[in-house]
């Protein structure tokens, strides 16, 4: 049995995120579950049969007062955080010139990661973990994509760099870049893709699955183990890594 452990984990309410809280869900562990939608986090939490211990909380990883508290909060009454996983993110399409949507886009996804990450290292323990969901749009570029490509750059940036200051106190900080996983971010982006190609949900499923080489979509639970890996003494000499789950799609065509 592995030792008990402190785990916080943003976006939690779905999707990546809920998937980990699910896998870290132990007896002796800790689960600290951040997100936006409380209401969503709140209620699947009640509906769940935890072993772990379990605390839900209100916060916008962009809003830096409010995380600010937060973490002052946490330090006062937990003291420490063992595992850290910035899964918080937003996926919103943009025209080139959309300088609003830009903002929004880094603010969350960029510096929200960074801001919570940073607020959260005075508590992290020696031979404790960060793991960051970047995405393949780290290292490839799509259309009408400008500000979710380079936030999800620059996470894989901000991993490699802090994994190298993080190193003499035995802390590994990676990412995971996933593609095509199952969750309400990607079942959104294809329910808007259908209505900007005039076809049912059903069709745009079926067309994006015929691109796939393993013809499916990766479940978040399949993410979740990578996490959980990553997190295992086992992986203790891994750092600065961004680790691909996408089925192949990112290898070619
Ligand atoms: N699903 C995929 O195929 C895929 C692919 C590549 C990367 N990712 C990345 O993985 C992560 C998780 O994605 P997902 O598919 O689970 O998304 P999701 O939309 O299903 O879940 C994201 C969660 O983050 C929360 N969130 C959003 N903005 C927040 C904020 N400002 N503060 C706090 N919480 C906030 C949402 O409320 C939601 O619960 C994201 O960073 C995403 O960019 C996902």
């Amino acid at each position: 049995m592995s030792q008990p452990r402190t785990v916080l984990i943003t976006g939690a309410a779905k999707g990546i995120g809920r998937a980990v809280a699910e896998a870290f869900d132990a007896p002796g562990n800790h689960l600290l579950l951040l997100d936006l939608d409380v209401a969503e986090l709140q209620g699947w939490v009640a509906e769940h049969s935890w072993q772990a211990r379990v605390e839900t909380h209100a916060a916008d990883i962009a809003d830096l007062p409010r995380l600010q508290a937060f973490f002052q909060d946490l330090s006062a009454r937990i003291g420490h955080v063992d595992v850290l996983v910035n899964s918080a993110g937003i996926c919103n399409e943009n025209e080139p010139e959309d300088l609003d949507n830009w903002h929004r886009v880094i603010s969350v996804n960029l510096t929200g990661t960074f801001q919570v990450t940073s607020l959260c290292l005075p508590l992290l323990a020696s031979g404790g973990r960060i793991i960051n969901m970047a995405s393949i749009l780290g290292r490839a570029g799509k259309v009408r994509n400008t500000a979710y490509c380079a936030s999800k750059h620059g996470i894989i940036g901000m991993t490699k760099a802090l994994a190298l200051d993080l190193a003499p106190r035995r802390i590994t900080v990676n990412a995971i870049l996933p593609a095509w996983i199952d969750t309400p971010m990607l079942q959104g982006e294809l329910a808007a893709q259908a209505r900007i190609a005039g076809i049912s949900q059903q069709e745009i499923l079926r067309n994006a699955k015929k691109k796939l080489p393993m013809r499916r979509f990766i479940a978040s639970a399949e993410v979740a183990a990578m996490v959980l890996y990553l997190a295992s003494p086992e992986a203790g000499g891994v750092t600065a890594q961004s680790l691909m789950i996408d089925g192949g799609v990112g290898l070619g065509m």
